[in-house]
C-alpha cells in the first residue's frame, strides 16, 4: 500500500494525529493528578491512537501500555503486564537500581539502537500469577518513587472473560495502595462490560474517572485534511458523518482512497462514493462468508438492527420480519455475544460502519 498521510490500518501517531487537544488535556490532568481515567467510546473511534500520541508527548512520565486484547488466562495477564515493561525508556539512573525493583524476576539490560534509549527485557520463567503481579507492582512502586508512572490498559473489558480469578479485586487492592505518582488509564470500546467492572458494588467502582472519547471535532478533520486534499466543506461533511457516520476509521480509508487517486484535483461528490463502492466491494467477500454462516433467525436480526434499532421488538417490527419475539431475542443475544451488534442507550447498532453500509445495500438489491 503507497503510504498517505490518512492511515486507516494502523494507529496514528505523529504528523498523522489529528488533533485531540481536550483529549489529550485530560489524559494530562489525569496523570499529574495521579487519579485514574476510564476512557471507553465506540469502536475504532481512536482511543489507541490517543493513548500512544499521549505517552509520545511524555517526557519524564514513565509510560506503560499493554494491549490485552487476547488474554483469557490470568497468567497471560501478568504475563502481558511484565512484558509490557520492555517498551518502557528508563533513566540510567533508575537502571542502576533495577535489582532492587524486582524480587524474583530476572532481567536482561537492552539498548534501543535508534535512540540509545535503555529498556529491559524480563525473562519470564516458571513464576505463578501471584508472584509475576507483586513483582510488577512492586516494580512500579519502586520506580515511581523517581518518577510519574502511567500504566494503560487497553481492550480492559477483556479482563471480564477471565473466569479463572477476580482480577477486578486484585487490581482494586494495588490501585488503592499504590503511590499518588501512579496512574491507570483503561480504555476500551464494550460499554456496557466496562462501566460493569466500575459499577456500584463492583470492586473497581469509583476506582477512576469516566470519559467518554467523542468523534474528532470537524474543525479539526478540515484543518487537516485541506493540507491533503482539495475538498469542499459540503463534501467533507458528507463524507464523515452521512458515510463515514463519525467512526474515525472509515473517515481515514475513504480519505486514503481519494489521495491516493485523486491529490490534486477538486474531490467532487461522485469520488466519494466510489472510493466507498471500492471500500465494500474490497469487503464483499469477507462480510458474504461472516453473513452466509448465520442462521436464519440471526440473519432476521441482523437486518432488523439495520433499519429497526430501537424499536426493535414492537408489534409492526416483529409482524413484517415474521419471528416471534423470543426468537428474536435469542438471536439477538447470540448476535451479541459475537460482537457483531452492540447496544448504547437501549438501541442496538452494528459496530462496524461497512458492515453496516454493506448489510443496507444488501437489503437494499
Ligand atoms: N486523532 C486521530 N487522527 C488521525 N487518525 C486517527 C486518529 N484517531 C484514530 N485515527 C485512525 O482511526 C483508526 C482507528 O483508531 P484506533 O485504533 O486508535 O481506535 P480505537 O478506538 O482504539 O479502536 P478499537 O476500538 O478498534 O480498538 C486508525 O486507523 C487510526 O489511524
Ligand atoms: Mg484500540
Amino acid at each position: 500500500m503507497s503510504s498517505s498521510p490518512f492511515p486507516y490500518d494502523k494507529l496514528s501517531v505523529g504528523d498523522s494525529f489529528i488533533a485531540r487537544d481536550k483529549d489529550l488535556a485530560k489524559l494530562q490532568a489525569s496523570v499529574e493528578a495521579g487519579t485514574n481515567l476510564l476512557i471507553y467510546s465506540k469502536r475504532r473511534m481512536g482511543k489507541s491512537s490517543l493513548i500512544k500520541q499521549f505517552f509520545q508527548s511524555q517526557t519524564s512520565t514513565i509510560c506503560i501500555y499493554a494491549d490485552v486484547y487476547d488474554v483469557t488466562k490470568k497468567e497471560d495477564f501478568a504475563r502481558l503486564l511484565l512484558k509490557s515493561l520492555s517498551h518502557v525508556k528508563l533513566n540510567k539512573s533508575v537502571l542502576k537500581n533495577l535489582a532492587d525493583l524486582f524480587k524474583r524476576l530476572r532481567f536482561e539490560m537492552t539498548i534501543d539502537p535508534k535512540n540509545d534509549k535503555y529498556g529491559i527485557r524480563p525473562t519470564l520463567s516458571s513464576l505463578t500469577f501471584d508472584e509475576m503481579m507483586q513483582d510488577f507492582f512492586a516494580a512500579i512502586q519502586g520506580l515511581s518513587e523517581k518518577q510519574p508512572v502511567v500504566i494503560a490498559i487497553d481492550e480492559f473489558q477483556q479482563i471480564a472473560h477471565i473466569k479463572d480469578t477476580h482480577l477486578d479485586a486484585y487490581l482494586r487492592k494495588f490501585i488503592q495502595e499504590r503511590n499518588t505518582n501512579v496512574s491507570f488509564i483503561f480504555a476500551g470500546s464494550k460499554r456496557h462490560l466496562l462501566t460493569s467492572l466500575f459499577a456500584y458494588k463492583a470492586p473497581l467502582f469509583e476506582m477512576a474517572n469516566h470519559y467518554a472519547l467523542t468523534p474528532l471535532a470537524f474543525e479539526d478533520i478540515r484543518a487537516y485534511v485541506s493540507q491533503h486534499l482539495n475538498i469542499s466543506d459540503d463534501d467533507l461533511g458528507y463524507l464523515c458523518t452521512d458515510i463515514a457516520d463519525n467512526e474515525t476509521k472509515m473517515m481515514q480509508h475513504l480519505l486514503h482512497l481519494l489521495y491516493v487517486g485523486k491529490a490534486k484535483t477538486p474531490i467532487r461528490r461522485e469520488m466519494i462514493d466510489q472510493a466507498l463502492d471500492e471500500i465494500l466491494n474490497e469487503k464483499e467477500a469477507t462480510f458474504r462468508l461472516l453473513f452466509d454462516v448465520l442462521n436464519t433467525n440471526q440473519r432476521i436480526a441482523m437486518k432488523a438492527v439495520v433499519n429497526a434499532g430501537r424499536k426493535l421488538y414492537s408489534e409492526a417490527v416483529l409482524q413484517q420480519l415474521g419471528i416471534t419475539k423470543s426468537a428474536l431475542q435469542s438471536a439477538i443475544r447470540q448476535l451479541f455475544a459475537r460482537e457483531l451488534i452492540d447496544k448504547e442507550n437501549e438501541r442496538y447498532f452494528i459496530p462496524d460502519r461497512s458492515l453496516e453500509l454493506w448489510l443496507g445495500r444488501m437489503m437494499a438489491s
